[in-house]
């Protein structure tokens, strides 16, 4: 191949590894490990749990919405501390109504527990699947 053709590929080769690089800067923050493919660290898996007794009959099993929108989509646009205040203080808008959860303390206490669940299907990290806990 002419120098002049391969030009095109090393800018965007270099491109796509600036990206790459870019990326584990920002799993650094991950608050989940998943591994195996389904398989989640114990803060998360208790997450899960705790997502599936108070959040599922509304938001789906694995968050991906049914009368309560779909969480994973929703953690790629709110903040943590939006994921927070909405749990403590509940919320209506067009979609329907969230009870708040402020006198709830097993989900008050664990809502890292919750974010971090939420936050690996936000990322992909772990699917629309039951998750194992990781030994
Ligand atoms: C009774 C049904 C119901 C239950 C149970 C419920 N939710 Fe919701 N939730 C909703 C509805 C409906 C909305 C959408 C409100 C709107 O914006 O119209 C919502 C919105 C949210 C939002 C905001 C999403 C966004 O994009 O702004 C978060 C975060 C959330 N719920 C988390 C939770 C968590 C965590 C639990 C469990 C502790 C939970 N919900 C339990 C019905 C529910």
């Amino acid at each position: 191949m002419k120098l002049k053709n391969k030009v095109p590929m090393l800018i965007s080769a270099a491109a796509l590894s600036i990206g790459l690089f870019a990326m584990p800067s920002y799993a650094d923050e991950a608050p989940y490990t998943v591994t195996n493919g389904n398989e989640l660290d114990a803060t998360s898996y208790k997450g899960f749990k705790l997502f599936r007794n108070w959040c599922a009959r509304c938001h789906g099993t694995y968050g991906q919405g049914m009368v309560g929108p779909n969480l994973a989509d929703s953690l790629k646009v709110i903040s943590k501390e939006q994921f927070y205040d909405t749990v403590e203080n509940g919320k209506s808008g067009s979609i329907g109504s969230m009870p708040a959860w402020k006198a709830n303390p097993q989900v008050m206490e664990n809502r890292d527990q919750l974010y971090a669940y939420l936050k690996a299907r936000s990322d992909g990290a772990i699917g629309v699947e039951k998750p194992k806990k990781a030994k």
